[in-house]
Formats: C-alpha cells, structure tokens, sequence
C-alpha cells in the first residue's frame, strides 16, 4: 500500500510517497528557512504563499523519486495541525483536492505525533511502552506511547517551544535564523557552568515546561538588566559562548531529567526523541549520559519536518481504523485524538 505524506505546518514544504507505513521510496523538502531568515522568524503570510508554489512541484518530484504515478497511491495523508493556520490550509486543501479527483482516501495527521512517530519508522522495535520526547520550534511535550501510533500527553510548555527559545536565544546574540545549530555550534567552545541560566519549574506540574523566563535571563545577562530586544549587547564575543552554552545546558537538561521522571512515572522502557531540536549533539550526549533507557532518535531527514513522518503515521492510523474524510479542517492549535 502506497501513503502519500503531505506535510505543510510551517515552513518546510514535504511530500514523501512510503510503502506500508515504514519504507520510504521517497521523501522530498523543500525548507523556506532561508526565504524567512531576513525577518528573523518565519513570516505566516509568506509561508503559505511558497507552499502554494512549491506544493505541485514537490508532489512531481516525489512521485518521480520513488518511479510511480499519481495513480498508484492508495492513501493520502496530510498534516492537519498544529500548525500555522494559514500553511495548513494549503497542505490540506491540495490534499482535498488530490484525494477527491483521484477518488482514494484522506486521513488527516497530528504533526507532533508524527515527529514521535518517526524514529519507529527506522526502529520498529522500539520496546514499548515508550516516553515520547516531541522538541521542535512549535513545541516541547512528553507522552507516553503505550502502542504504535497510540498516545497520552503527559506534559507540555506553557509557554515557548524549546525550539523557539533557542531562535530567540540566537537572535539576541546575534545569529542567524533558524538560530539552533548557530546556538550548539557557539554553545560547544563555552563554559556550561559560567551563568547562572535557571529553566522554569511549574507549581504542582512536574511535566509541564516554562522557557520564557529563561530566554528573559538570556536577555538581560547578554544586554543588561531590564533591557529590551532591541538594547545592545554589553559582552564580549567570549562572554557570548558562555552564554549560548549555560543557556543550552540548563534547557537540555530541563528536558532531559523531566523526561526521565515521567518514563520511570509511567514505567517505560525506552526513550523516543523527535522534532528539530533531537539533533542536538549536546542534547544525545546528555541522555546517554543520565539515562538507563535505551534511547532512540530519528534520522535528521525524518527528525525535521517532513512528509514521510506524516505519511508513516498515517498508514497506521489508516489500518488502525481512523475514518478517511474529504471534510478535514486545519487545526491550528494542539489537539489529541
Ligand atoms: O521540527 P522542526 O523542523 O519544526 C517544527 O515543527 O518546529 O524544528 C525546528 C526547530 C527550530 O527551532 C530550530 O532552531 C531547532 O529545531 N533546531 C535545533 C537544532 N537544529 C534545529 N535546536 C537545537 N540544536 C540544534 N542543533
Ligand atoms: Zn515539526
């Protein structure tokens, strides 16, 4: 059976055709990262308007990679939220519409379970139950995967992804976006201990995240106290890695020990980590480091945004019994099935 994945939540267009939910024939990008770069952040508008040029040449180049015609799918899914409203209605509209005129199934996909999701698809062994890290720009959440493709949230930020404190964290310090790489690679010649960066602790919810306060004290110690975004920076080029890497320590760390907490809560017996922010060299050495689970991450091509993630899960979903729907409305915020 022949999935095609459509993803479309932010700035990375991906269409990716994969056989029986885990072998994937293809599985092409196209990132608008450096479109957005010159504003410092994605720009919603001008996502959804590259999605509308890059979707019917991403959907060829995916056909063409994997050698099968627009015919040959069986199942379409596409990612349904969260997201940016504006690039999940091009995604999900274009799938509407292949789905509709070549009369074959529509499911629509949670796109943080899929990035959960996308380490399964290289290590289908992955001992269940298993704790789920999603870290990415949009988010930062635990949940428990009792199954394949089953899920219970655990525990989420109340505030800013992890993802986006480091954009924001590379942005004060003067790097370029998407600021994470730009952040690890000053972060790696810093001294870890030098500030005093604290994560933040929600009351009577140990799960939950907070890394607004965070960014804040990143803020002050590289501008001063009480100063503004647009202040400028009153340390050294020196200072500047001391800075990058106590603040990459402390968020690392926060997400490392909180999910290590809720897998021994829930008795897991694996780690799973997905989203942008699993690429993080620091981050893999930390659990290594600190956790008695084995730990399972995906590749970097399915770590990112993608479609081969989408389409995976939602073969499964499929099987599993999800009704196919020409009806799917993007949903913006978070949602659980
Ligand atoms: O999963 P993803 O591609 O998109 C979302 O769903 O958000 O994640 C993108 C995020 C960005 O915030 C980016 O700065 C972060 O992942 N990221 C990193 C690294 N590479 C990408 N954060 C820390 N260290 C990295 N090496
Ligand atoms: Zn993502």
């Amino acid at each position: 059976m022949l999935t095609l994945g459509i993803e479309t939540t932010c700035d990375e267009t991906g269409f990716a055709i994969v056989e029986s939910g885990t072998k994937i024939l293809s599985n092409r990008i196209f990132s608008q990262a450096p479109l957005h770069a010159p504003y410092g952040g994605v720009v919603p508008e001008l996502a959804s308007r590259h999605h509308i040029e890059s979707c019917p040449r991403l959907l060829q180049e995916a056909l063409d990679q994997a050698g099968i015609s627009l015919q040959d799918i069986d199942l379409i899914a596409v990612a349904q939220g969260p997201g940016l409203l504006g690039s999940l209605l091009v995604g999900v509209n274009f799938a509407k519409g292949l789905a509709v005129a070549l009369k074959k199934p529509l499911v629509g996909v949670n796109h943080v379970e899929a990035h959960l999701f996308a380490p399964f698809m290289s290590h289908p062994d992955i001992p269940l139950p298993a704790l789920g890290v999603v870290i990415s720009g949009g988010h930062t959440a635990l949940l428990k995967m009792s199954e394949w493709g089953k899920f219970q949230l655990l525990g989420e930020t109340q505030d800013d992804a992890i993802g986006e404190a480091f954009d924001k964290v590379a942005s004060i310090l003067g790097l370029p976006y998407p600021g994470g790489p730009h952040v690890e690679a000053l972060a790696a010649t810093g001294d870890p201990t030098r500030f005093s960066l604290p994560s933040g602790k929600i009351k009577g919810r140990p799960l939950d995240f907070s890394f607004s306060g965070l960014k804040t004290a990143v803020l002050y110690a590289a501008k001063g106290q009480n100063s503004l975004k647009s202040s400028d920076l009153i340390i050294s080029e020196a200072d500047k890695k001391d800075i990058a890497s106590s603040f990459q320590e402390s968020a690392l760390r926060d997400v490392v020990k909180k999910s290590l907490v809720a897998a021994e809560m829930q008795g897991c017996k694996s780690l799973v980590v997905g989203g942008g922010v699993s690429v993080n060299e620091r981050l893999r050495a930390l659990y290594k480091e600190l956790s008695p689970l084995p730990l399972f991450w995906a590749p970097k091509n399915l770590a990112l945004d993608n479609g081969a993630m989408i389409a995976g899960l939602g073969y499964f979903e499929y099987k599993g019994g999800k009704k196919d729907r020409y009806d799917l409305e993007p949903f913006p915020r978070f949602y659980w099935n």
